[in-house]
């Protein structure tokens, strides 16, 4: 066991180390292998490991010492080798026998010397070889069996010819590569070996002394279509006689870059006008002249590059017979040299009427004259960036001539030392959709009239203009259609003004604020506009804003912008956000918020934020993770960051967010090492992954104890609002049940009988005539009532009869209306009398009337009653509809008829 230790424990660290160092290229004390695939480079092997899968498709043993690839034969189902930097002196015999699947081999910068067929027998299956940096010495016909190969690298092994063959082979092969040998001169056969391979298509000659082009050398490889010469220095004799020689090949693309060619004469490419060249790229040289005329052999050429080229003087026709032209690269083609500046002349591209793209970035040029650019025709895209002629005040003059351009749809004007945009600059660019200015020195307050005539504009940018554009309301209004506003680093002054400049922009989409020290803006900034998906506004000072503390409240900013799917205020102080700033923001993809103070959020701050997919939260104050804040945002996250918040790793704090780290399946770009606990002491300093959850299991005595106190207190006030709010009801039924256990004995004996009268009748002295009418009318001889007006004895006081006559009364009706209730005689006395009565003597006795609708709260005021107290059915209310009394009377008389007894 111990010994196992011993020798697992240095292997350990040995691979913790070479894991932690990373993408560095430290030795690797043992290959990698993932999905059949084992990587052995750097590893300082000489011999290939036996010990690797055999199943393996892919091997790399790149930069080890290896010299010899034997033992590969074990792994039959390589498809792809790469033995590259290693001291490889040639290419096993059989090799192919034993890798029967091998398609792709690459031996570049090894030793390999002598090479014959015996080496690349049964190599059927190779497609691509790469024997390039060796020292090859070809013995016989070493390809000859190669029947698929399609790309072949042979370059820099001191070939002094391009011939790897004498007879026909290689009928598969697309590219072949000779750069860097000692080829100078390309002789009539040379490509003969290549005349059976009907595929073939790339050629590629860099980095060569090519000094002769015999004639009919590419004859056997007439279906040549790329040719890249690049780096090779060609004199022009050598061009001339090589553009003959491409006359009969199907020449599409042609690269000439860094061949140093220094004036293109008007017969130049005079060889290439019975070609079908399409693509030249003469970048890199040192082009100063370009001779009137000197494309006119290029009729169908579409691209053009002269990028990087000490061009002096551009004429009107410079570029003569260049009709098919799409794209004219000229970056750097022009540059500034002694103090003086290049020319281009006014009508210079007047030729190229099928341009669509021209780029004239980091030029240098005297003059941007009105008809530079006339001619144009299909221009769409226009780069004029970093150009060092510099425009300072644009005109209406500046691009009038574009007028004659009407397909222009991008202006780009970054970086062109702009400092004033006058009105009507842009008036003639009616179809610009991009109009690209930033990084210049606009310093002014824009008026609108600026954009006056755009009327198709998308896009503006005028980001990093050094804080020096100021807006008005009228800013925009000429460019409504706008979508994409880019103002970053370029305001100063205001944005609190009503209306806002941006309220003409119903369309706006992206809008660019960030970096600009913004602190006072009002709620209606972004009113209206709906369409806005993105909103950069970071770097400014909008902390003022979201704070509850504001005079007149946060301010909402954001409270039109519901699409935004976008939207970052990174590093703008913010330490608190408004419960409702992000409301309805359910779009909202990306939220960054890194870089401000924020702590405490409010619980429901990010409820509404159901498709957040990114969330960066990276170096706030936050201490407490929760699942109330985080739960919903966090949810459907795909990235999340966090790091650098001195996070309290209690249980409250932090249990739900480690838990909710350990099980997620977002990625956490810098956990664990960069979530770090600053608090309690005994986490500090050690990273949130260190929580235990379990000592929150400890929590559960106390967790107990609370929920029992919490709901004793609840209890509490719970049973002291039930006493508030019914206690007549408690002590009600608490007196008919004291009263029923004393009084059941005196029931046996008190019989009904005594009773004298079914009921007595209360009512307000204005219901006489209802009285009368309506109950009056029901006696008979088995129902008589006490009517006070009728039945009472002359002469006795009326409290007498009162306490009297309820006695002999079995039930007591009280007919219910407003004016009773405000009969004070009745109220006071007969009501309290009657309850008295029912208390006492254990008697459900009271009926209820109700002629009119009279509040529960009303009748227990006055009569200290409630219906809740009755028995339904001695709740009677007097019908509106006549058809319904006879329904009445029934119940009046089942409810005299009830028993008196509380069940
Ligand atoms: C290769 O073989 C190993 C067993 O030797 C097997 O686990 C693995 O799945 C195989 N891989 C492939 C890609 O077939
Ligand atoms: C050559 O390649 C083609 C397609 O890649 C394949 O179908 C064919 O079988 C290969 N022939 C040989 C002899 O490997
Ligand atoms: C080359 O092609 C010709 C005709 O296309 C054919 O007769 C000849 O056999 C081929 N040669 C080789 C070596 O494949
Ligand atoms: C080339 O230019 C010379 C003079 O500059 C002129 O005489 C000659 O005709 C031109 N050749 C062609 C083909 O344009
Ligand atoms: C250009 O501006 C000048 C004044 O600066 C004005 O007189 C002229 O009419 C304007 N031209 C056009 C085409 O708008
Ligand atoms: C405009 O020019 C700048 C600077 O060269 C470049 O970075 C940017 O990509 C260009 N924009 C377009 C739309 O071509
Ligand atoms: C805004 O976009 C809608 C839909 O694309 C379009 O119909 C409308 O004309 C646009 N409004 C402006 C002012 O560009
Ligand atoms: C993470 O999960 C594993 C198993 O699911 C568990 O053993 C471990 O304690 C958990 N760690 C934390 C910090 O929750």
């Amino acid at each position: 066991m111990d010994l196992m230790k011993l020798i697992l424990l240095p292997l350990f660290y040995a691979c913790f180390s070479a894991h932690c160092a990373g993408t560095t290229n430290a030795r690797k004390s043992a290959c990698m292998i993932k999905n059949a695939k084992a990587d052995c480079s750097h590893m300082n092997l000489d011999a290939i490991p036996t010990d690797l899968p055999t199943n393996i498709t892919t091997l790399d043993v790149s930069h080890n010492r290896l010299k010899t690839l034997s033992s590969l034969h074990m792994y039959t189902n390589l498809v792809n080798i790469d033995a590259s930097y290693n001291s490889l002196a040639g290419i096993e015999k059989d090799l192919c026998l034993s890798l029967p699947h091998l398609q792709f081999l690459n031996v570049q910068h090894n030793q390999v010397y002598l090479i014959s067929e015996k080496n690349l027998k049964n190599c059927f299956h190779l497609t691509q070889l790469d024997l390039s940096d060796n020292k090859l010495k070809l013995q016989g016909e070493p390809f000859s069996l190669l029947k698929n190969l399609t790309w072949l690298d042979v370059s820099r092994n001191k070939l002094t010819s391009a011939k790897l063959g004498t007879e026909p082979q290689l009928p598969n092969l697309v590219t072949l590569v000779l750069s860097g040998n000692n080829i100078n001169i390309l002789q009539e056969n040379d490509f003969s070996f290549l005349s059976n391979s009907s595929s073939f298509r790339v050629l590629i000659l860099s980095s060569l002394i090519l000094k002769k082009v015999e004639n009919g050398c590419f004859k056997a490889i007439d279906t040549l279509s790329d040719l890249v010469l690049d780096s090779s220095k060609l004199t022009s004799q050598f061009t001339t006689s090589l553009f003959e020689e491409l006359a009969d090949t199907a020449l599409r693309n042609l690269s000439l870059k860094s061949t140093e060619q220094v004036t293109l004469s008007n017969t130049t490419f005079q060889g290439l006008e019975k070609t079908k060249i399409t693509v030249l790229d003469l970048s890199e040289n040192r082009i100063s002249k370009i001779v009137d005329g000197a494309f006119q052999w290029l009729p169908q050429l579409e691209f053009l590059s002269l990028e990087h080229n000490t061009i002096r003087h551009l004429t009107n026709d410079s570029f003569s017979g260049l009709g098919n032209l799409r794209q004219l690269n000229l970056r750097k083609a022009l540059i500034k040299s002694h103090a003086s500046l290049p020319v281009i002349d006014d009508f210079s591209f007047q030729h190229l009427v099928q341009l669509e793209y021209l780029c004239m970035a980091n030029t240098a040029f005297r003059e941007l004259t009105e008809q530079i650019f006339s001619g144009l025709r299909n221009l769409k895209t226009l780069d004029l960036s970093w150009s060092i002629t510099g425009i300072k005040t644009v005109t209406n003059k500046t691009f009038a001539g574009l007028q004659e351009s009407p397909l222009l749809q991008t202006l780009n004007l970054t970086g062109m030392g702009i400092n004033k945009l006058e009105p009507g600059a842009f008036s003639s660019l009616g179809n610009l959709s991009n109009l690209l200015m930033s990084r210049n020195f606009i310093n002014q307050q824009l008026q609108g009239n600026e954009f006056k005539g755009l009327s198709n504009i998308k896009e503006i940018d005028m980001s990093i203009n050094q804080q020096s554009i100021s807006l008005t309301n009228a800013s925009f209004v000429h460019v409504s259609t706008l979508r994409t506003l880019k103002l970053g680093r370029a305001l100063k002054g205001t944005l609190d003004m009503e209306p806002s400049p941006f309220r003409p922009l119903v369309n706006l989409t992206i809008l660019d604020l960030s970096n600009n020290n913004i602190a006072n803006i009002n709620a209606d900034l972004l009113e209206g506009l709906y369409n806005l998906k993105v909103v950069k506004m970071q770097h400014n000072n909008l902390a003022r804003l979201w704070k509850m503390a504001n005079p007149g409240g946060p301010v909402l900013f954001l409270k039109d912008a519901t699409n935004l799917s976008y939207l970052n205020l990174d590093y703008n102080g913010i330490d608190e956000i408004p419960p409702n700033a992000f409301r309805g923001f359910s779009e909202l993809h990306e939220l960054s918020l890194r870089g401000n103070l924020l702590d405490q959020l409010h619980a429901s701050v990010f409820d509404d934020l159901n498709s957040l997919k990114y969330l960066h939260l990276q170096k706030n104050l936050i201490t407490s993770v929760q699942r109330a804040t985080f739960g919903v945002p966090l949810s459907k996250l795909k990235e999340l960051n966090m790091d650098h918040n001195p996070f309290d790793c209690t249980c409250e704090s932090i249990l739900w967010f480690s838990e909710w780290l350990n099980s997620t399946n977002t990625s956490v770009p810098g956990f664990p090492q960069s979530y770090i606990c600053n608090t309690p002491n005994a986490y500090f300093n050690h990273s949130v992954m260190n929580f235990d959850p379990l000592s929150c299991k400890d929590m559960t005595p106390f967790k107990a104890l609370y929920i029992l106190s919490s709901t004793a207190v609840l209890m509490l006030l719970f049973i002291s609002f039930l006493v508030h709010f019914q206690g007549w009801r408690i002590q009600f039924y608490w007196n008919i049940m004291v009263n029923r256990m004393l009084g059941s004995l005196k029931d046996a004996k008190v019989t009904e009988g005594r009773f004298q009268f079914d009921a007595y009748i209360i009512h307000a002295g204005e219901d006489k005539s209802w009285v009368e009418r309506s109950l009056l009318s029901l006696e008979d001889k088995d129902l008589n009532f006490f009517y006070e007006q009728r039945d009472s004895t002359p002469g006795h006081s009326r409290l007498e009869t009162i306490v009297d006559n309820m006695v002999y009364s079995r039930k007591i009706i009280f007919v219910i209306t407003e004016m009773l209730l405000k009969d004070p005689w009745c109220r006071q006395f007969k009501a309290h009398h009657a309850l008295h009565h029912v208390m006492e003597d254990n008697r459900d006795s009271l009926i209820l009337i109700f002629l009119e609708d009279v509040t529960d709260y009303n009748l227990n005021r006055s009569l200290h009653l409630r219906r809740g107290m009755l028995k339904p059915k001695c709740v009677l209310y007097w019908p509106l509809h006549k058809e319904r009394i006879p329904a009445f009377h029934q119940k009046l008389r089942s409810a005299l008829a009830s028993t008196n007894k509380v069940n």
